[in-house]
């Protein structure tokens, strides 16, 4: 069973730690079985899920019927929970009280974007709570505005500490790892290197203390934009459109449904019909 201290034994023994996200049952079961080290409920689900164009329009509410879907197919493993945009930004009081909604739809954890004041002391609250909190930094999909598009973080020794700073505050506040998304790879090495909690990157290099990437983007089911730190593991969009284009055809020319797949009427009643 993994927990959260799963996370920060992996970073002390070097071993690094693997994560995916889903936001479907049958899914959460492909990856409970393969025992990553978690799974993140994303608000990238926003996009590769609902076809949004980014992550502002989800709503927590939408949040954590993907959630619950995810904790009822992944009972071993570490899931965590992620925070919509405004769902944790008003006040403590807020943030609190819809960490614990994401517990109670079955997550053992949440994640938070960005670090200021509120952040920190939201952190703190939830860590007294018993809501692990993981914190994300560098890109900030929710931050996206402010940060000025799709840039990379990280990119001069000042940008490089004031992350560092910011997860420094993070760890101390209480989170058990912190995510580093799209950096160059020495800045996260640093980072890590500078942290005591693991790391989590996505386009942020092999230094990092483990990985999460969109399940979507490797499995080649999502296929609006790839970035270019994805590595396609499969091509599940060419594998589904092969499968629908079989069917429709199977359909047209009565190949499907075949006698194996279809039920039989007693002859009797089958005479009955006839007369
Ligand atoms: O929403 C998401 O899926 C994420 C990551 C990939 C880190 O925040």
């Amino acid at each position: 069973m993994k927990t959260v201290s799963t996370f920060q034994r992996l970073k002390d023994s070097g071993e690094k730690i693997a994560m995916l996200t889903a936001y479907d049952y049958s899914t959460a079961q492909v990856l409970d079985k393969a025992e990553v080290d978690a799974i993140l409920v994303g608000d990238s689900l926003a996009m590769v899920v609902l076809g949004h164009e980014n992550t502002y329009n989800i709503t927590l509410d939408e949040m954590l019927i993907f959630v619950s879907a995810v904790a009822r197919g992944a009972k071993n493993s570490f899931i965590i929970g992620d925070m919509p945009f405004m769902s944790y930004n008003l006040s403590i009081e807020q943030g609190l009280e819809n960490a614990g909604k994401m517990i109670k739809s079955g997550a053992n954890a949440i994640k938070l974007e960005g670090c200021n004041e509120h952040i920190v002391n939201l952190v703190k609250r939830c860590t007294e709570t018993g809501i692990p909190v993981l914190g994300h930094l560098g890109f900030t999909p929710q931050l996206m505005n402010t940060l000025g598009g799709h840039k990379i973080q990280g990119k001069t020794s000042d940008k490089i500490e004031a992350i560092l700073e910011s997860a420094k505050k993070l760890e101390e506040a209480g989170c058990f790892g912190v995510v580093l998304e799209l950096m160059p790879a020495d800045s996260a090495k640093y980072i890590t290197e500078n942290l005591k909690i693991p790391t989590i990157g996505i386009g942020a290099g092999v230094n990092c203390s483990g990985q999460i990437v969109v399940i979507d983007d490797i499995l080649g089911k999502f296929t609006d934009f790839t970035p270019r730190f994805v590595k396609k593991y499969a091509n599940l969009h060419d594998e589904i459109l092969k499968g629908v284009e079989l069917y429709k055809k199977e359909v047209k020319t009565e190949i499907f449904p075949s006698e194996k797949q279809s039920f039989e009427l007693d002859k009797e009643e089958k005479e009955k019909l006839k007369n």
